[in-house]
């Protein structure tokens, strides 16, 4: 029996029980197996939740873009590692093979050294899905400085947030990008980011779209004669286990983005071990996982994990529904895809389209279908079972999180039964538990809880860059000893698990993590706003979208209602980005607020979800009567 490769039930439970009783060696033995070490450890792992600080692999030393790259080499060189498909079906697919990614991701390196990067200096990366995202990512990984991808759909003052907070040294961009019939001035958005940021003295630029955009004399610098001019091998850097590999920014119910900072050595084990697994690739399988690089599921599962299998991943720049809602069967069935993940709300959006999209190509070819990002739902989930797998390919519905770097429940495919909407078992080395709201443990099945995992697993986020406190008082104060999800789950009387969403502020809309909070201080900033609240509501395609509740400045000036929440939307795309605009602006004179003067969501969230038929006590509130008013004004 090999721990790395699960091949059935019965296997997976094994695995599973040597995993729990004697997690060192379990990964002790799947970390030396499977990849390269410049020196093995001293110790697997040293954890001490209430600190919290976790360490594994100690001493270890490695360089991971020689597991992803160099070690393919001989084996697998001319075999493509990065299957690049642009945006225009016309425009011709690049098949970059491992020895080319070698040579690319080696030059990339000298030209980042050649710019005065050093290990440790923090790059932020914010480009459109083409090969130089990958490769720049690899390259960073290769001297040792830490990544910081920002998906290229942010707002200049998104951007500029993380710069600042991890105090980049440099700007990887691009002239612009393609986004169906849409082309994005990149560019601009990184010269008026820059404006607010002082530590960033190079800028890298790469064409793509071929616009004219202006180069700041000194900083900026055209990436394509740098690449020409420098040399084809780079040395790797030798890292410890437990240096930072990247930052990686996502959404907390409250204040800044968190910069959740992932490590070299245990990141690179997890991922890898869950995509052979997960995804059960074989060597001849082409892998296609429809996220961006710029969230923690590209990170994982485009570049780290399946590049660390050795595997041909594919890499798409485009949308699902250009130039038409075939775009991705039609992908599909060009590059005989065999294992496919994405997202419920892109399923959602292509269900509701003809099926002729579905069926006029041949998805023979499609062996495991995946999920990720937010729940699915029942109905999405029986059309992807029934028109993309043809009830053939089982379906991974694969619940984890940026804080987690890598899947922590979901079926192996081929061993576990699915089971409609659940993520169902927890993977090897993963120990979750429900807790009830008194920091309980709720022992038995079913039940119904919020979801911790009680011991440590090898690509856990190590901290929040530059806040300890924070990662301490997010993850672990909620419950002792415990990592807190922040979502709810069930667990079956099987012990399936199936994730309800989450149970703080935040809410997931199309698959991203938004906070409340952030957004709220977008709008409270138009100069005819007093106060707002934003909840989620269901949404038939991107599962919830934002409903805000906006009070007005009493000025006595009348304004144009429409024209208003135009302004207030423009004003949410600038200083977060368009994904976090909302769908209803309800105008209202009062929120419901407790008598201490907090708002009480529970309320809004219930009148925007039309679900008013128990409201609950009201009557402790300090205002009431605002309830009636708004239910009777609510926007349909
Ligand atoms: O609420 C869960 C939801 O997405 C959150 C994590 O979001 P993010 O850090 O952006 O990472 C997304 C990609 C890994 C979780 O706390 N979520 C993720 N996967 C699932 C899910 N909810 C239900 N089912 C899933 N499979």
């Amino acid at each position: 029996m090999s721990n790395y490769h699960i091949k059935h039930l019965e296997e997976y439970f094994q695995v599973y029980r040597k995993s729990v009783r004697n997690p060192e060696s379990f990964w002790e033995e799947v970390a030396e197996e499977h990849f390269l070490w410049r020196k093995k450890w001293d110790k697997v792992l040293d954890w001490d939740f209430s600190k919290p600080e976790i360490k594994w692999f100690q001493g270890a030393k490695l360089n991971i873009t020689e597991n992803c790259i160099d070690r393919h080499l001989h084996v697998r060189g001319d075999k493509t590692a990065i299957l690049f498909e642009p945006n225009d079906p016309k425009e011709e697919a690049e098949h970059i093979t491992y020895r080319q990614l070698h040579e690319r991701v080696s030059k990339f390196a000298n030209v980042l050294k050649e710019k005065g990067i050093k290990k440790g200096d923090r790059v932020i990366i914010y480009l459109p899905m083409i090969p130089e995202l990958a490769i720049s990512v690899l390259a960073c990984a290769r001297i040792g400085a830490i990544h910081s991808v920002v998906f290229a759909g942010f707002s200049s003052t998104a951007l500029a947030t993380r710069v600042n907070d991890c105090e980049a040294k440099m700007v990887i961009t691009s002239d612009g990008s393609y986004r169906g019939s849409k082309s994005i001035d990149l560019k601009g958005i990184v010269d008026d980011a820059l404006e607010q940021c002082k530590t960033v003295d190079k800028v890298l630029v790469a064409k793509r779209i071929n616009s004219d955009i202006s180069m700041k004399e000194g900083r900026d610098e055209w990436l394509q004669p740098l690449l020409d001019a420098a040399y084809g091998d780079c040395v790797p850097e030798v890292m410890d286990a437990e240096d930072p590999l990247f930052i990686l920014y996502t959404s907390g119910s409250t204040g800044r983005p968190k910069g959740m900072l992932h490590t070299t050595g245990g990141y690179m084990v997890y991922t890898a071990y869950t995509f052979k697994n997960v995804f059960q690739y074989k060597e001849e399988d082409v892998y296609w996982c429809t996220a961006d690089i710029g969230w923690i599921t590209g990170h994982s599962y485009i570049v780290y994990g399946p590049l660390a299998n050795g595997a041909t991943t594919v890499m798409f720049e485009g949308v699902p529904s250009y130039p038409d809602y075939g775009r991705f069967w039609e992908i599909v069935e060009k590059h005989k895809v065999n294992q496919f993940y994405t997202a419920p709300t892109a399923i959602r959006a292509l269900a509701k389209e003809n099926i002729d999209f579905v069926t006029k190509y041949n998805l023979d070819s499609l062996k495991v279908l995946g999920t990720v990002g937010e729940p699915i739902n029942e109905e999405a989930w029986h059309w992807y079972n029934d028109h993309i797998g043809m009830k053939q390919s089982p379906i991974v519905d694969t619940w984890w999180q940026t804080e987690t770097g890598g899947i922590l429940i979901s079926p192996i495919p081929f061993s576990t039964p699915t089971k409609p909407t659940y993520a169902t078992l927890p993977l090897p080395g993963i120990q979750p538990v429900l807790m009830d709201e008194n920091g309980n443990e709720i022992k038995g099945n079913p039940a119904d809880g919020r979801l911790c995992i009680k011991f440590p697993w090898p690509s856990i986020a190590r901290t929040i860059w530059g806040n300890h406190q924070r990662y301490k008082d997010t993850y672990f104060s909620a419950f002792e000893n415990k990592y807190f999800t922040g979502d709810g789950a069930l667990r079956d009387e099987v012990g399936y698990y199936r994730i309800t969403g989450r149970v703080d502020d935040v809410i997931i809309v199309s698959g991203h993590n938004l906070g409340t909070a952030p957004i709220e201080d977008a709008v409270n900033e138009h100069p005819a706003v007093a106060e707002s609240a934003i909840v989620g509501f269901p949404h038939d395609i991107k599962g919830n979208a934002l409903y805000g509740y906006v009070i007005l400045k009493e000025t006595g000036e009348v304004r144009n209602r429409e024209n208003l929440r135009k302004e207030i939307n423009q004003q949410i795309s600038d200083k977060i980005g368009p994904i976090a605009k909302l769908d209803k602006i309800q105008f209202t004179p009062g929120l419901p607020k407790t008598r201490s003067g907090k708002i009480m969501r529970r309320i809004l969230r219930k009148i925007a979800s039309n679900d008013t038929g128990n409201l609950g006590d009201t009557s402790t509130l300090l205002n009431p009567e605002v309830v009636e008013q708004i239910m009777k004004e609510v926007i349909k």
